[in-house]
């Protein structure tokens, strides 16, 4: 696949897909991870001497100008991140005549952000107009949004229609490349551990890791339905009743393929669903009525810490308890904390567990932290990504 490294700028108009979808509270970014992700690509078009005209989604306002969607904040912040201007082209059609204006007034080296692309309702449709609206802004376009490779929409898929050249960033690349051997040329013993509240949006992640893996370790809200599964008490604990064949169809898997299938041994239970509850550790599978699996218990802490000790790669997506609550992210830090004391290769998936690794501080020691909570997890479940053909095609 053709990147940033093998195209010649100077002089160019450079269309540049990001994934600025950061979270904001009162119009200030509380997680700006994807945006420091986003700056090896735009630094490098910068010192060729392109003219950088950076674009993104951000959140859902469907079709509307949101002012309180707007990217403006971004622009604001990624000037003070490339200790450079980013002229803002505050315009509600994205590419009307605020956004043409200010491309036109470019110099080489200059950047500029267009407005969320998702003002306009044919983003997300994927529709031709807005895709050669967003062409005609460039003379080369790149795809450095992993996070919204998941998606086929105008700003990643569609332009590539209507533009001769259409490249990968640096961060989409050591995206593929970080989950891409990890799961289908990994150093081994592999070790994949998942977790979160849902086995329903896990099946096929579960399905197919369990082709790939040597343990897989599952933790979090799901791990319930397969103590169901096996005829254990969960009291009030989450279970998707539906996935409960399911959860014993993935284990017959596991033994078949000769995978170590690990589940928690005990648990951290709480008589509500709060920090300050009372609470309890019992066996899997012996959780009292009204009683709630919160997280997983020390026993459980141990026996994962162990399978990843000598591990060669760990790929980690889903919180092993509810984390944001402190009486309640034991086990979850454990497995950060196991994963930053091996010397394996350790990938995170995006989405909370990116948030829990950087919210206990474990973030700067593991080996890559992927910007894709939905992309990542599409990736694992053996999908080709649309943003990242489209690139590729052309
Ligand atoms: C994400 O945050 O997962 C991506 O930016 C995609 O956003 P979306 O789920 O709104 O399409």
């Amino acid at each position: 696949k053709k990147s940033v490294d093998d195209i010649n700028v100077k002089g160019k108009k450079v269309l540049v897909r990001c994934d600025f979808n950061v979270p904001l509270q009162d119009g200030k970014i509380t997680d700006e991870n994807r945006l420091v992700a986003a700056l090896p690509t735009i630094k490098k078009l910068i010192a060729d001497g392109g003219k950088v005209i950076l674009c993104s989604h951000l959140g859902k306002p469907k079709g509307e100008p949101k002012p309180e969607l707007s990217l403006a904040p971004v622009a604001v912040r990624l000037s003070e991140l490339l200790g450079q201007e980013v002229k803002f082209a505050a315009d509600p059609e994205v590419v009307g005549p605020n956004a043409k204006a200010a491309v036109a007034e470019m110099k080489d080296g200059d950047v500029i952000l267009l407005e969320n692309t998702r003002y306009r309702a044919e983003e997300t449709k994927n529709g031709d107009e807005f895709s050669k609206e967003l062409a005609s802004l460039c003379d080369v376009f790149v795809n450095d949004a992993f996070g919204t490779a998941h998606r086929a929409h105008c700003s990643n898929v569609g332009v590539t229609k209507y533009v001769d050249t259409a490249v990968v960033g640096y961060l989409m690349q050591k995206e593929i490349d970080f989950l891409g051997n990890a799961v289908n040329n990994p150093e081994r013993p592999f070790v994949a551990i998942l977790g979160g509240a849902k086995v329903s949006s896990k099946i096929s992640v579960i399905n197919n890791l369990l082709d790939k893996v040597d343990t897989l370790i599952i933790g979090g809200g799901m791990s319930y339905t397969f103590s169901k599964a096996m005829g254990g008490h969960i009291g009030v604990s989450l279970c998707e009743d539906d996935y409960l064949q399911y959860a014993l169809d993935m284990m017959k898997k596991a033994e078949e393929k000769g995978v170590k299938l690990l589940l928690p041994v005990d648990n951290r239970i709480g008589d509500s669903f709060s920090n300050d509850c009372n609470i309890q550790v019992v066996k899997r599978g012996e959780i009292p009525d009204g009683w709630e699996g919160m997280d997983i218990g020390p026993e459980t802490e141990k026996l994962f810490a162990e399978a990843v000790k000598d591990a060669k790669t760990v790929v980690w997506n889903g919180p092993m308890g509810c984390f944001e609550m402190p009486n309640f992210a034991h086990g979850t830090e454990a497995v950060a904390k196991a994963l930053a004391d091996t010397d394996a290769t350790t990938i995170i998936g995006g989405g909370d567990s990116a948030a829990a690794v950087n919210i206990l501080g474990y973030g700067d020691k593991m080996t890559h932290i992927s910007t894709g909570g939905g992309a990542s997890l599409e990736f694992l479940e053996g999908k080709e990504l649309p943003g990242v053909a489209a690139a590729n095609d052309k």
